[in-house]
């Protein structure tokens, strides 16, 4: 119910952590027509790589365009952290997932399936839920860029955030119409902190201590690339068949203890 042979899989972002691990294990899991969509070339085992910057619609658009038809498994995995302007974290994070998948969806095969690396980060979408439906409702990239810009009150406190409410809401969303036109599943892993090269800018823009702090409550240990890359490769694979639209936390409790009462809060004063 893992296996990936005879599938056409899409990953971006597929150089380093997350991305580089999934590359491994689905290539492990039988994949051998595994296309890698980066700023930067992998050195792991995918048959192939299209060089595409996922904050400009033109790189995306040549990527769709070169990929093709009959796409089975697309993940959606590129991201960058909050370190950077809220007009490029927005358009790498949010504005180019939507597009690449627009631009594939049509020719994706029933029975595929979408998973998108959103992150605990993105769970107070609850509270900007009309927002981001707006934002999402935009096609035109100019346009959601202006939206972004707009909307600064929401969009540029903690742009990395936003990005991943709108991962989260998306996934939502186009579970139901990517399921129902084209019987393509959507779902997403929300992780917390995760040992990659971006943990730094994490640290950068977070503090070490609050990242720290997180660690510490989901039992001391950071979560690895591969961590998440098993949960990607499960959600991608024919094991989640029942799942559509679902935000699936993999943070070894931590969401689950702060719902509970049970985060100690004092390490953080
Ligand atoms: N590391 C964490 O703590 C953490 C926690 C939650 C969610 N995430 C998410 O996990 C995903 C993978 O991140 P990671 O931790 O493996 O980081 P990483 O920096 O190791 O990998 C990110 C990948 O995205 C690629 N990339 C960056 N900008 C790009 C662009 N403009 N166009 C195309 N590719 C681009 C990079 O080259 C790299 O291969 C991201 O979406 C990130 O937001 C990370």
């Amino acid at each position: 119910m893992f296996d990936y042979s005879g599938k056409k899989v899409i990953l971006t972002g597929g150089s380093s952590g997350v991305g580089a691990a999934a590359v491994e294990m689905i290539a492990n899991l039988g994949c051998n027509d595994l296309t890698v969509l980066d700023i930067n070339e992998p050195t792991g085992p995918a048959t192939a790589y299209i060089p595409t910057d996922m904050s400009d619609p033109d790189s995306v658009d040549a990527a769709i365009a070169e990929i093709g038809d009959g796409v089975d498994v697309l993940f959606n995995n590129a991201g960058v952290a909050g370190v950077h302007e809220p007009d490029f974290v927005l358009r790498v994070n949010s504005l180019g997932p939507p597009r690449l998948t627009r631009g594939l969806l049509g020719g994706m095969s029933s029975g595929g399936a979408i998973v998108n690396t959103a992150s605990i980060a993105g769970q107070g979408w609850p509270e900007n839920l009309g927002a981001i439906m707006e934002l999402l409702a935009i096609e035109d990239w100019e346009l959601a860029r202006a939206w972004v810009a707009d909307h600064a009150d929401i969009t540029a406190g903690d742009p990395y955030a936003f990005s991943k409410q709108v991962a989260q809401v998306w996934t939502m969303q186009g579970s139901r119409t990517m399921h129902h036109e084209r019987g393509v599943r959507m779902n997403s892993v929300c992780p917390g902190p995760i040992d990659t090269p971006l943990i730094g800018d994490f640290i950068q823009h977070m503090t070490e201590a609050l990242i720290q702090w997180a660690v510490d409550q989901s039992g001391g240990v950071m979560l690895t690339a591969d961590d998440i890359a098993r949960t990607l490769v499960m959600l991608g694979s024919d094991a989640s068949a029942a799942l559509n639209g679902h935000n699936l936390i993999a943070d070894k409790g931590l969401s689950a203890s702060v719902a509970t009462g049970q985060a100690d809060y004092s390490a953080l004063g």
